[in-house]
């Protein structure tokens, strides 16, 4: 069976590529185009052709399997084939429907023209595997569209809907049935013999570009793509389309491609891909598990967190109630996500009508009984057992019998917070992240009770609210805030030994990190952050530093009161000699001889406890792959995209390089630094990860 369907509809040809489930450009469909375009080519009844795809979608792209394969790169590569569509003397049309992205647009791109359905969305999202569309993609896009549009929407990746691609002259026209538009479409130009548009021609909005648009791109995202290749590459891409002759231009774009294939960017980032659609799939769910459908929700506490979580149910279009127990209390809530709201449209990042679109879909309440017809109950009230037992008493007398009853604790015992309802099987953990309605992580947290039910509705949720879902076990901190504690635990070691925040802010955002650790605990903090680590429990030859509780102490909560690990002008942290003065006198009252401390130690000492406990996690199954924990990190802590996670970082550097540099430095900083023995048998095995599921 080809991956290509050949079939006549009069005098035009219609080619439908049908590779599921997203009709990739694998070689099956690649070897299966080249044959249908010859087939029409010399079909001297064939004046037209139409290309179109199956399964509702025209092509998602390269198949990204091959891209590291290798496969890609084997005869009839897309660039042949678009030499063959542009060699042929007939007009070819695009039918576009669902999706056209990466390759698959590059493939509409080089067609005459274009019709697409109304709903269809098209895009080059290649910058989100560390690539560049390589098949000329920059190049027609730019011609078709301009410099600016496609800056826009090719350093972003994002998706373009059809009725925006009309009016950026990337397609030529909507169509209620697109097929069929298509093929009259196509008839027509054959008839008229309408001389054929190839983009790769077309120069009106390319001629004339005026550079210091260039200029301004690059300054614009300065720190957005800090340490990334390939939007920068990008930029030179198009511009390289705005002022080179067309072949130079070509061939740079192929130049630039190739250099971002091989890079260690592109494999980390494809890494993440797969990584997140890997941790979709749970194991021991019965395959036949459907999910209840949530139609209502309701969120208990209208804090910032519980107004967070309300807003990514109202813009995922479904309603939610909003309950507090107080007026007062409900009215704060409900005006903060008025005011949230109020602030996208002042951006421009939302319509005025979508906002009250929004705003409709979430009822304030005051009442428990308010909530009998919720599908789906998150409580988001106040991190203290005592206080979530009672709301989910209280949840259990009201709400239906089949609802689920989620917590967004993030630390707190799920199984103890389920055994206090009569429906342990309907409870689970949902942590959102903050700020809940822009941070895409959902560590959902199975108790020991959850169903498979429970479990599947709270997976698929993350899909409907355009999160990327991470099943967790039962533990102290789940998955992310476990190691975290490691991690930002090392960084007052490094500040006792001799580090300063800046310093070690600096390194770890020099990684890539959108925030150094100290940073972060001013954000979220202080209070908050010594709060956590009193509940903790360590082992008795472990210790914390005293240095955040004196920074609490102290009154310097972080940003909300101006002073914590810096000064705050605004948001800009500014050093503050008084925290060294704190810091010093810790590291004083400890005894320790402060010494410089090179960068990449800190470096060292920040990522190997994050990998370690990591292993850990692994090894309990509170993970279920290690790509899950790298899941959790690049979408909830910050780490770059590009690194790929810890746990990748760590296969990447070698593991035995991993525990030799634990094994150093475990007679100077404790026990803390012994390697977890997962950590020594993938070492000791040469063993990589995935190696993981085969032995296990
Ligand atoms: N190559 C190979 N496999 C792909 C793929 C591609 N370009 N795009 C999607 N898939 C696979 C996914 O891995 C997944 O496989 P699985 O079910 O075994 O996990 C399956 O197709 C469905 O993808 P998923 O993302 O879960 O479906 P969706 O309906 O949410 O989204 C797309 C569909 C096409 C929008 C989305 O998959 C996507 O953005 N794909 C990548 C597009 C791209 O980057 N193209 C340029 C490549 S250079």
């Amino acid at each position: 069976m080809s991956a290509v369907k050949y079939r006549l509809d009069g005098n035009v040809a219609v080619l439908e590529i049908d590779n599921p489930p997203v009709n990739a450009t694998s070689i099956s469909v690649r070897e299966g185009l080249a044959e249908a375009l010859k087939e029409a080519g010399a079909d001297p009844a064939v004046d037209a052709l139409v290309l179109t795809g199956s399964n509702g979608v025209f092509l998602a792209g390269a198949d990204i399997k091959e891209i590291s394969s290798g496969l890609s790169n084997k005869f009839p590569m897309l660039r042949d084939l678009q030499s063959q569509m542009e060699a042929l003397p007939k007009p070819i049309v695009a039918a576009i429907q669902g999706v056209a992205l990466g390759g698959g647009f590059e493939i509409a791109l080089t067609c005459h023209w274009r019709v697409a359905a109304k709903s269809a969305q098209v895009g080059l999202p290649e910058v989100k595997l560390g690539l560049l569309p390589g098949a000329g993609g920059t190049q027609r896009f730019t011609r078709l569209a301009g410099p600016e549009a496609a800056l826009d929407a090719i350093t972003s990746g994002a998706q373009i809907p059809a009725t925006r691609a009309l009016e950026l002259g990337l397609i030529d026209a909507l169509a209620d049935d697109v097929v069929a538009e298509a093929i009259v479409f196509a008839r027509q130009a054959a008839a008229d013999q309408r001389p054929l548009r190839l983009a790769s021609n077309v120069t009106e909005k390319i001629t004339g570009a005026d550079p210091a648009v260039f200029a301004a791109f690059r300054k614009k995202l300065e720190s957005k793509a800090r340490g990334q290749l390939a939007p920068w590459r990008i930029i030179d891409c198009i511009e390289a389309a705005c002022t080179r002759p067309k072949d130079e231009a070509f061939q740079l774009e192929r130049d630039w491609y190739n250099e971002c294939r091989n890079s260690a960017q592109r494999k980390a980032l494809v890494h993440g891909f797969f990584a997140e659609r890997e941790a979709r799939k749970i194991p021991d769910l019965p395959t036949d598990t459907q999910p209840l459908p949530v139609r209502r929700a309701a969120i208990i506490g209208a804090g910032t967190m519980g107004g967070g979580i309300a807003m990514n149910f109202a813009n995922a279009g479904i309603p939610v109630q909003l309950l507090e127990l107080t007026q007062e209390a409900l009215d704060r809530g409900l005006g903060l996500i008025k005011r949230n709201y109020a602030a996208s449209v002042t951006r421009g990042s939302l319509t005025q009508a979508a906002m009250d679109r929004a705003l409709s879909l979430v009822q304030g309440v005051t009442e428990y009984e308010a909530l009998a017809a919720a599908d789906i109950v998150i409580e988001a009230v106040f991190e203290d057992m005592k206080v979530k037992k009672d709301v989910f008493t209280r949840l259990d007398a009201v709400c239906a019998p089949q609802a689920i009853l989620a917590t967004n604790t993030s630390s707190l015992d799920i199984d103890a917070i389920a055994e206090i309802t009569s429906r342990p099987q309907n409870v689970i953990g949902t942590h959102f992240f903050s700020p809940a309605n822009v941070m895409k992580l959902l560590e959902n947290v199975r108790s020991r009770h959850s169903s498979a039910r429970t479990i599947a509705t709270a997976m698929s949720l993350g899909k409907q609210l355009g999160k990327v879902a991470v099943l967790a076990g039962n533990c102290d901190g789940f998955i992310g805030n476990r190691m975290l504690q490691f991690y930002s635990g090392e960084a007052e070691f490094l500040l006792e030994e001799g580090a300063t925040p800046e310093q070690i802010d600096t390194v770890m955002e020099g990684f890539g990190f959108a925030m150094g650790p100290l940073a972060v605990r001013d954000l979220a903090g202080n209070d908050v952050g010594y709060l956590i680590r009193k509940s903790r429990r360590i082992p008795d030859d472990e210790r914390f530093s005293p240095i955040l509780q004196r920074v609490f102490e102290a009154g310097r909560l972080g940003q909300k009161s101006g002073r914590g690990f810096y000064r705050y002008e605004g948001r800009t942290r500014i050093p503050d000699p008084e925290i060294m003065t704190l810091i010093e006198g810790v590291s004083r009252d400890l005894g320790i001889t402060r010494r410089e401390i090179p960068d990449d130690e800190i470096l060292n000492r920040l990522l190997h406890p994050l990998v370690n406990e990591g292993a850990k996690i692994v090894a309990e199954g509170i993970a279920i792959r290690a790509s899950d924990v790298d899941v959790v990190y690049v979408n909830g802590y910050g780490f770059p995209a590009y690194k790929g996670g810890p746990m990748f970082w760590a296969q990447e550097i070698g593991f035995e390089k991993v525990v030799e540099t634990m094994r150093k430095l475990a007679p100077t900083h404790g026990q803390r630094w012994r390697p977890a023995p997962l950590l020594e048998r993938l070492a000791s095995g040469g063993q990589g990860w995935s190696d993981l599921k085969k032995t296990a």
